[in-house]
């Protein structure tokens, strides 16, 4: 091969993503998961498109996420005899994936043209409602009877056996148990689980307002199909290098969850009053709404420089930078940079010890030649997406190795499985120490030693970047001085008869006092992530981020022991992670 390698951006590297608000390509199926204990699961909705056009397809979405609507049906009501009956806790979810859905909602009624978005045997095994199925649940506050909704004739018995309609809601005699009980006030009448977004507190958020963390941004949104466009664009400025033309882009995608679809009825009343949204964005707005599309991004699509650029960055520790420098070297596939680094698909050998203990004393240049060298030889096992159920199994064996070594810890998983993504791109876990006073101690270093265990397990098969205290705030010795990070690739335990899929997993260890500001920073998304910053800096004159939060004249530590007092002490109303989807 001709090509010189060329060495990356420091600002490309893995470790600096943080300040990166640019992603990875995201998924753009529309779900929305929130994760309860079962007895007060939501019930899993997926909408099949077809025979549905696109403004009642947002309604549609939107109804399953009319907590407000549902709660007001839900408050006590009385028998004939004037005594309060029991109502259900009953919550929707819009689902992406049909297999893991309750309930699957259809304007089809015939077996071929359904069998072309759902696999007919898997058909059989769901409750196949028409939407005023969901119409009626909403408007009456709990699942109506599927029977009597059926789509499809020849599924009516198999949709009245599983149905999900609960036969004790509603039924005047309540099941036992705390959530349950046969008369109570109106405020307490639906228990609503402590995982599920408080409807007091999304009353409080404003879609107007500048900053993203004051603003709801659920997974889906009625404007998603002009979301996508813009978000072409930005990537394609991104790309370029236009940053800031880049951030008009994010910015104007993170106002776009406005509550209803943008219609030119609402396009100079409501949508010129958001911010960011100047003229050139208004007329692309407007564009869509005409055409359902958006010109420039027609053309971005069709360029063969974007698409090979947009190839390159799928790829971990290869930011726009490098990219473009391969691209001027001529490589345009990643066969090409499969050649240049020399690489084999699908294999690749790595002195995971070594590399593990000259953690800390490589440069960053070997650091990101690592990672994408990594990346590249795996790109097909990490471009396969990871379902929530092996998410949370990958959580459930990395904590019980844990245990193994050190007693007492306890994880989060953050990033898009804590903002309820279906699938996601690789796993984020937090992982901190019970014990408030001695946490710090023991998760001093914990990482290394964790790492190289997973590794001697098994576990974990390359480290592309292993981090420890003070590695990205050197000069900033007043935080708490104890995240350390490692970048790894992992592989389930597998009983030899399948060959296990590689997974990209970031473990942070945070000590007690920085383990919520760690989750919120982990959790993301980017853009909100990025106005949290700003809106504690220009609000309220605190600094913030994953490592900590400080007030800046007296630089004053503060050490929140929940979720919400992060957001308390930023001034700032509580946004439950699922509703901080401000990136596509
Ligand atoms: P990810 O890149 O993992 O994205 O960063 P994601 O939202 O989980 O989606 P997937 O993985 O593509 O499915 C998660 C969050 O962690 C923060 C970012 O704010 C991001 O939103 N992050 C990431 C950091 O704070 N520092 C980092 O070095 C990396
Ligand atoms: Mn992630």
């Amino acid at each position: 091969m001709p090509f010189k390698r060329p060495s990356p951006a420091r600002s490309e590297s893995s470790s600096s993503v943080e300040e990166h608000p640019s992603k990875r390509p995201r998924l753009s199926s529309p779900t929305e998961i929130i994760s309860n204990a079962s007895n007060t699961r939501p019930l899993k909705v997926y909408i099949v498109p077809a025979k549905i056009d696109s403004k009642t397809f947002s309604s549609l979405c939107r109804l399953t996420e009319r907590r407000d609507a549902i709660l007001e049906k839900v408050s006590p009501k009385k028998d004939g005899n004037g005594t309060e009956v029991d109502v259900c806790d009953f919550d929707l979810e819009l689902s992406g994936d049909v297999h893991e859905a309750d309930v699957v909602v259809t304007a089809v009624h015939m077996k071929q043209r359904l069998e072309r978005h759902v696999d007919w045997e898997l058909a059989k095994s769901k409750a196949i409602v028409t939407p005023q199925w969901l119409e009626d649940s909403v408007k009456y506050g709990r699942p109506m009877p599927c029977g009597d909704y059926a789509a499809l004739n020849v599924l009516h018995d198999e949709t009245v056996h599983e149905c999900p309609d609960r036969p004790s809601c509603n039924s005047g005699s309540p099941e036992p148990g705390p959530s349950h009980t046969s008369s109570r006030s109106p405020s307490t009448s639906k228990q609503i689980p402590e995982d599920a977004p408080q409807p007091a507190d999304i009353s409080l958020l404003t879609h107007t307002s500048r900053y993203c963390c004051c603003r709801a941004s659920p997974l889906v949104c009625p404007n998603q199909g002009l979301i996508k466009q813009l978000d072409k664009i930005k990537e394609a400025r991104n790309l370029e290098g236009e940053e800031r033309s880049m951030l008009s882009y994010a910015r104007a995608i993170s106002v776009s969850p406005f509550p209803h679809v943008i219609t030119h009825s609402n396009l100079k009343r409501e949508i010129s009053k958001l911010p960011y949204l100047g003229e050139k964005l208004l007329s692309m707005v407007e564009e869509f709404i005409k055409t359902g599309q958006i010109n420039e991004t027609q053309g971005i699509l069709t360029s063969s420089r974007f698409q090979a650029l947009s190839a390159f960055t799928t790829i971990h520790g290869i930011g726009p930078h490098t990219a473009r420098k391969l691209y001027n070297l001529g490589l345009r596939t990643l066969e090409d940079l499969e050649r240049y680094y020399e690489v084999e698909p699908g294999r690749c050998g790595q002195e995971t010890l070594a590399v593990i203990e000259a953690a800390g004393r490589e440069s960053d240049e070997a650091i990101v030649e690592r990672s994408i060298k990594v990346a590249l030889a795996l790109r097909h096992d990490f471009s396969q997406t990871i379902p929530r159920a092996e998410v949370e199994e990958m959580n459930r064996v990395v904590m019980s190795e844990l245990e193994q070594i050190e007693q007492g810890c306890k994880s989060i998983v953050v990033g898009g499985y804590r903002r309820g993504k279906p699938q996601s791109n690789d796993v984020d876990i937090v992982i901190s120490h019970r014990n408030w006073e001695s946490g710090a101690g023991k998760i001093k270093g914990l990482c290394k030693r964790f790492v190289r265990r997973l590794h001697e397990r098994g576990l974990v098969t390359h480290v592309m970047h292993l981090s420890g205290f003070h590695e990205h705030n050197a000069l900033r010795t007043h935080h708490w001085d104890s995240l350390e990070k490692a970048l790894t690739v992992f592989v389930l335990p597998g009983d030899g008869s399948q060959r296990r899929v590689y997974r990209r997993l970031d473990l942070i260890f945070a000590a007690p006092q920085v383990f919520w500001t760690a989750v919120v920073g982990w959790t993301g998304s980017t853009m909100f992530q990025r106005d949290l910053r700003l809106y504690a800096k220009q609000q309220k004159g605190f600094k913030f981020d994953s490592s900590g939060i400080s007030r800046r004249h007296d630089s004053k530590l503060f050490f929140p022991k929940t979720e919400r007092e992060v957001f308390e002490l930023l001034g700032l109303v509580y946004v439950h992670p699922t509703l901080r989807n401000a990136d596509i």
